[in-house]
């Protein structure tokens, strides 16, 4: 039952944010949430009331581990069956018979705890383990998450750090720096890690995100459109989804509309008002060439699909979304996720401005491996869609365009 040395120390450098269970499946983990479930013996033994912990109050278990009291022993002897013995039995041993809270940890609860250092620890016998392992001094502060400032900046501006990550800015390195100060994660170089870059965009329109572009024509991808801009630099995204019937007569007018249709192999549907489905604007628009006023865009979508845009619920009830806004119905912000692909439901009933605000939840707390950039119609790169939404609170000009990079 004993937990392996190698694997535990590997849990505590995750620090924090990955519990002890990951580590092995006999290891049982609690979470804040479900106190009530705790025995109160495991909610004293690694709690900021246990601390600091005082070697006569160490017990001995049947295993042969070192258990800072009682009250820890009782916890563990619970899910693995550790009874105590003599205190002599756990005093050989490498470790000189002294409490090591790195082996202790596993079979403990999530009672977070913020240490003097401004790092919050799953719990003081994880914090114990930090300060042994990094040699510092650590001390408990006081129960709960430390209340980080963190740097922050929604601009993508992507950094690689020395540990091979990017980070989505330097401010994102800067709050991973301190919230893991004994990582050694410093600056290397701007843009992304050599691991991330992407050497050639046209390797990589293998998903289907459609995206309308300024020559009227939608591609499979962003990615698509940033690798056609290599032969034609003028070339820019225009929205997510495809381009509609009046863009594509704008950006290429009617003359040469059917010539064109008889080439495009794009299914991005029309239903039109006699009820036919175009499988594309090139297709519909020559039609219309024909029909004129007679024809009219009906919705975008198959004929018999069903369209969100247009149709309110019977029993309407607001909704909130992701974004922080208030939906009338269910429909209303599936008719808006046709044009922000992000977007999803945050829960029913409308959204409430404390907790539903899009900048509370920027990507907090720090974005590494890349963050989530999306392109916004400002040209500017946010690090996540949340940034995004937030800014677009304070500007309703501001759209979500592509994933990635602006181009
Ligand atoms: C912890 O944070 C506080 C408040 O932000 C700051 O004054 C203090 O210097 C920090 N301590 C360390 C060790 O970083
Ligand atoms: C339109 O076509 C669909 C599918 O072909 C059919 O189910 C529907 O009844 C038609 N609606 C009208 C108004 O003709
Ligand atoms: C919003 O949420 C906060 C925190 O949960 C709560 O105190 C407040 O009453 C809520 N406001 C509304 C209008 O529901
Ligand atoms: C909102 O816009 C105003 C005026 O453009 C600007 O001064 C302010 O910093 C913006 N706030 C945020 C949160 O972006």
């Amino acid at each position: 039952m004993a937990l392996s040395k190698k694997c535990v120390v590997r849990a505590a450098l995750a620090f924090a944010l990955i519990s002890v269970a990951a580590c092995s499946s006999d290891t049982v983990s609690f979470s804040e949430n479900n106190r009530g479930s705790i025995d109160q013996s495991c909610w004293e033994a690694v709690g900021i009331d246990s601390w600091p912990i005082k070697e006569e109050e160490q017990v001995c278990g049947t295993n042969g581990v070192l258990y800072p009291s009682q009250n820890a022993l009782k916890c563990i002897s619970k899910q693995a069956g550790v009874e105590q013995q003599e205190r002599e039995k756990c005093s050989g041993g490498s470790d000189g018979g002294k409490f090591d809270p790195c082996v202790a940890l596993a079979y403990v609860a999530t009672r977070r705890v913020c240490g003097s250092d401004n790092v919050t620890y799953n719990n003081v016998w994880h914090m114990v383990c930090t300060s042994n392992m990094y040699s510092v001094e650590i001390n408990a502060e006081h129960d709960g998450e430390c209340a980080i400032e963190c740097p922050y900046s929604p601009v993508y501006k992507p950094v690689c750090s020395t540990t091979d990550y990017t980070f989505a800015n330097e401010q994102a390195l800067k709050c991973k720096q301190i919230l893991q100060p004994y990582i050694k994660n410093a600056f290397q170089h701007e843009g992304q890690c050599k691991r991330q870059q992407s050497t050639n965009p046209c390797y990589e329109s293998n998903t289907f995100t459609p995206v309308c572009a300024s020559n009227g024509h939608t591609y499979t991808s962003a990615q698509h459109i940033r690798c056609l801009k290599q032969v034609n630099s003028d070339l820019r995204a225009l929205h997510d989804g495809a381009c509609t019937p009046d863009e594509v007569k704008e950006i290429i007018g009617l003359d040469d509309v059917c010539r064109m249709a008889n080439h495009r192999q794009e299914w991005s549907p029309i239903c039109g008002s006699n009820n036919v489905t175009y499988p594309n604007s090139y297709r519909y628009l020559c039609a219309k060439k024909d029909k004129g006023e007679d024809l009219q865009v009906s919705y975008m979508g198959e004929c018999g699909s069903f369209d969100y845009c247009r149709q309110p619920e019977p029993d309407a009830s607001p909704v909130c979304g992701t974004d922080g806004v208030t939906y009338p119905h269910d429909n209303a912000l599936y008719c808006a996720q046709a044009s922000s692909r992000y977007l999803g439901k945050k829960h029913q009933g409308a959204c409430n401005e404390t907790v539903d605000d899009p900048c509370l939840h920027r990507g907090f707390p720090f974005l590494d491996d890349n963050g989530r950039p999306v392109c916004a119609s400002n040209a500017v790169t946010y690090v996540s869609p949340e940034a995004l939404w937030c800014a677009a609170k304070n500007d309703s000009g501001i759209k979500f365009i592509h994933s990635g990079e602006c181009f």
